[in-house]
This record gives structure tokens, sequence and C-alpha cells, in this order.
């Protein structure tokens, strides 16, 4: 036995170097179902509901309901976000159930008398959109719902009411993150005991959340928008100084969209249409760099790096210009996606960095978002992201509901031309409008070959979703890696402005930063990870491959 320990040690160690586990390379396998996610908990409740003959979208409707109870930094229903839906049969929706500005807001409403910009976009009760998840949960429900509405709700209710146990990694946040709750008493005792840290494994019980997910259990929808919910929210929101309305509620639609459907080595790839930039930019960047073998430049190459770093830069540079909600904004979206243009950007490509200043467009955002993919015994399958924005949102609890509001409305351009919180320069097409979306950057996609599923994929974090999402697809499809390695490995991040490369601890080394500053390339350290990619791969039933990002240590997968 110890012969064989001596014997493994290295190739452990290789794995621990890499930041990696063993158990973290290879892909967890199901047969029929899978379900992954930010939390193992939450996971878990959506497996229980495919085991109870729901639809992966029954699965879905729980799964979000559940993460707003276990991971409460992003997972939400004062937030909103997008799910794209693909049946068996081969029918596909991007159902839009994103914040919308309220009636009251203006395209200045956050500079303040100096004309500087207030951080009102970012925190407090000024801070929030009208959330739109519970509108998503209830519409996906009425198109492709199997169980009863009150059977998806009802294990959040019971997450909510009897508790679960803390883990370790939600005590380290909620604790790292007293500050964001500190200015909001109701947050501050709901979520930090009101500075009496939850420990890992205690019970951890938000009887506020529970009642209204009771309503909404018992209501619906309704109750969110119009009902007890809903009056919570007004008087809150009159109290503290927030500007949702009772006709803002009331007034919230999910759109039903046509998801975008862009083509990469074989694969039809199913992704988000504005008001994300994420499909965009995505389906941009795969074509810039079909061209390339990208498999044989190699993972981590000098090569690989310098071409993804390129399209990255110039599909930021249009997601910028260009991008926004196009229910207000005319959006080129043909034009941004035609093959000439794409040709046009791929040979503008040199062998040197070409600087940020220089990318001309053709003619921002917070990291704790989070995501979800599902898929059923039939074969159906559900990419998720949502989100509260920054992670816990705007800090601030609707006092009496027990939910974090988000802070949503910093995705908008609150100074077109003026760096966001995460150096995003945006353009006026998402400058802000009454009801109008603020542009986002989630990108659930899912593949398909020779119309069958291949893969089901997204991620939080802010603008690194876009090149999480790109790189986790190439990680697959070019380099061959299993999904599992796919989603651990360590990723970089150009966003056209600031003009350089950030990149993941431990994932590069010297000689490459070398070879890439050769080029021209600028690095910014990096200490934090980008993203948490949760992906399916299968070849069909018997084959459901999971991967778990590593990342987010509450992450979890479950399944048959
Ligand atoms: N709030 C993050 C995003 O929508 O991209």
């Amino acid at each position: 036995m110890r012969q064989l320990l001596w014997f493994l040690a290295p190739v452990w160690s290789t794995f621990a170097l890499a930041g990696l586990t063993e158990a973290q390379v290879h892909p967890q396998r199901y047969f029929y179902d899978a379900v992954v996610s930010d939390s193992a908990i939450a996971s878990q409740v959506g497996a229980d509901i495919l085991a109870k003959g729901g639809t992966a979208v029954d699965a879905a409707v729980a799964v979000g309901f559940a993460l707003a109870v276990t991971h409460p930094a992003a997972g939400n229903i004062g937030g909103g976000g997008f799910m794209i839906v693909r049946r068996r049969s081969g029918e596909t929706v991007a159902l839009d159930f994103r914040e919308i500005a309220p009636l009251s807001a203006s395209k200045t409403m956050y500079i303040g008398p100096d004309g500087k910009l207030t951080r009102d976009s970012l925190v407090g009760y000024r801070a929030a959109g009208v959330p739109g998840t519970v509108a998503g949960m209830a519409e996906a429900h009425r198109r492709f719902g199997k169980l009863r509405w009150r059977d998806l709700v009802e294990p959040a209710v019971q997450l909510a009411n009897r508790g679960f146990k803390m883990p370790r990694g939600l005590a380290e946040s909620l604790r790292d993150s007293a500050d964001v709750f500190r200015p909001f008493p109701v947050a501050y005792a709901q979520f930090c005991r009101s500075g009496r840290f939850y420990a890992a494994g205690e019970n951890f019980t938000q009887p506020d959340l529970g009642r209204t997910l009771e309503r909404i259990r018992d209501h619906g929808a309704k109750d969110f928008y119009e009902g007890e919910t809903a009056g919570l929210i007004v008087k809150d929101m009159v109290a503290k100084g927030g500007q949702i309305t009772a006709a803002d509620l009331k007034g919230y639609r999910v759109v039903a969209r046509a998801p975008l459907v862009g083509k990469y080595r074989g694969y039809d790839v199913i992704t988000m249409p504005p008001p994300s930039s994420g499909g965009i930019a995505l389906l941009q960047m795969l074509g810039m760099v079909e061209g390339d073998d990208l498999g044989t430049l190699g993972w981590n190459s000098s090569g690989t790096l310098h071409l993804m770093v390129e399209s990255m830069k110039r599909a930021f540079a249009d997601r910028a210009e260009h991008l926004g909600d196009t229910d207000f904004v005319s959006v080129p979206v043909t034009q941004l996606l035609a093959p000439d243009y794409i040709s046009r950007l791929r040979k503008s490509i040199t062998d040197r960095a070409l600087p940020a200043k220089e990318v001309k467009p053709w003619g921002k955002e917070s990291e704790q978002t989070t995501h979800y993919s599902i898929i059923d015994i039939d074969g159906n399958a559900v990419s998720t992201t949502y989100t509260l924005n920054g992670s816990f949102g705007a800090g601030a609890v609707v006092e009496g509901a027990g939910f974090l509001l988000n802070n949503e409305m910093d995705d908008f351009a609150a100074q077109p031309g003026t760096p966001n919180l995460f150096g995003l320069i945006q353009g006026e097409k998402n400058s802000i409008q009454p009801r109008k979306r603020p542009l986002s950057s989630m990108t659930p996609t899912i593949l398909t070959k020779d119309g069958k599923l291949a893969m089901v994929l997204g991620s939080p974090g802010g603008p690194t979703i876009i090149n999480t999402v790109f790189q986790t697809l190439i990680n697959v499809v070019d380099h061959g890696m299993n999904i599992q390695r796919a989603v651990a490995s360590p990723r970089f991040h150009h966003q056209w402005m600031p003009d350089a490369i950030r990149w993941e601890p431990y994932g590069l080394g010297a000689d490459l930063r070398k070879a890439m500053e050769a080029k021209g390339h600028v690095f910014e350290e990096r200490a934090r990870t980008m993203g948490s990619c949760h992906a399916i791969w299968t070849t069909g039933q018997g084959d459901r491959q999971v991967g778990v990002d590593p990342r987010i240590s509450t992450s979890g997968a479950a399944g048959r």
C-alpha cells in the first residue's frame, strides 16, 4: 500500500500544482439526467424533480428557487436572468427575464451635482431594477412544465423554513461580505446575525424568505408582482428611497426571444441574443478563430492565446459601441455576425497585439452571477444564467420578505464612455431609459451536432462570462478535453478596455508570458478566479458527463 501511495504521489502533486484534485479532472457521469449548479444542495433539488418525472424545465424552476435560498450571493428572486431551453424535438427558445429600469428612471439618475457618478447604481434601494426571476420561472413552467408549480417551489420553502447546514464556503463569503450588509440592518441580521456570524455546519434558516416563497408557491408569480410580496417591496421602496412602484411590478413582462444560432466546427451554437451581449460576442470570437487549427497550435500556446485575445478585444469593442436592449435601440445583429465582417475582423489580426485604442468597432457588470445546466431523461436541455449583479446585489433585503434586491442598474452605461465598476466602457445604446433592460454579458449556451444535443454550458463572472464560455467550448471542441478538465482549466480575459490580459493564478508560465509580451501584449495580475462554468457534455442517453467548476466550493452535481 505504501508503495502504491509513493507511486501515485507524483501524479497527485501534478494535479495539486495545477490547483486541481483528481476528482475534479474526471467528469461525474450519469446515465439518464444531470443537474449542475453552484450549490450541491440546489442540484439535488433539481435531480429529485427529474426523478419524480419532471422535465428539465421543471427542474430548472425548482433549482432557480432553491438557489435563491442556498446561494444568496447570486441565486435570487430579487434579480433576473436568461434561460435557453432546447427540447428534444429541436424546438428552442430564449426566455428573457432580465430586470427592467423603473418608470421613474432617467439617463442621468446616477450623476451627482458635481457631474460625477455616484455609487447609487451599485448600493442600496436605488440600484435595483424591477426583478424578473419569479416571472421568468413562471413563464418557463407555463410553457414547458409537467409537474405542479407548487411542487417545484416547495423544496425552496423547506430549505428556507427548516434551514440547511451552512456550507463552509457560504459561511466564509457571508463573513467576508459583512461590509456589504452592514448599512442594511435587515440584511445584516439575516445573513450575519448582526455580527454573530454563522459558522460552517450551523443550521441556517430564513423565515421571512420562507413565507415569501410560500406565497409564491400558493399564489404563483402574481403574489410577487401584484400581491402581498409586491406590497412589501413597494412599502420598503417608499421607506428607503427606492424607485420601484406598484406600476413597475405590475407592468413587468418576460420576453420569449429566438436564440442566436451560429456554427462552429460542425456544432450548432445556440446562445443568448440581446439584451445580452454574450451570444453575439461569443459567435464573433468563434468565427474569428474557426479558420485556424487551435488544436494543433496547442492549448496555452502563444499562438492560440494571441488569436483568442485578439478576438476578445475586437468583440468587446463592438459590444461597447453597438449593443443594448433591442426593444429600445437598433442593434446591427446581422451585420455584426455577417461572415464577411467576421472574416474582415480575422484579417485584421496580425502577429502583433493591436493596441486597444486602435481597435475600431464596426461602425459593464459584476462577478457574481450564477449558472446551472440541466439535461433530463428525454434529452431536453436547459441552460440558465441569472443574477443579482454584484455579490449579494444591492446589499439590501426587502423588509419582511427576506430576499435581496439586485443592483442591476449598474449594468447600464450610467455615464456613457465612463468605465463602470468592472472597467467596461459602454455606449449610448446602453444608456438608462424607463422600462429598458440593461446590457448583460450572460451567455447561457447549448451546443448540438447533427441535430443531437452535445453540450450545455454557461457561467457567472460579468464580462468574463463571455470569455469563460468561449474558452470552455474551445477546450472541448479544439483541445479534446473532457468536460471536467475543460471547466477546471485556468482562464484568461481581455475586454478591449483596459488593454490588458488578466490571468488566473497559476495559469501562465514565464515563457508563455514572455512570448506574448514579445508580440506586444500587456498583462495584469488578477488574484481572483474567473467565472464558475457548470457544463454537461452528452453523446446521448447513457452518457451525461458533468463539469463541476471547482472555483466555487459549494458547487455540485446530481443525477441518475
Ligand atoms: N450583471 C451581470 C450581467 O448581466 O452580465
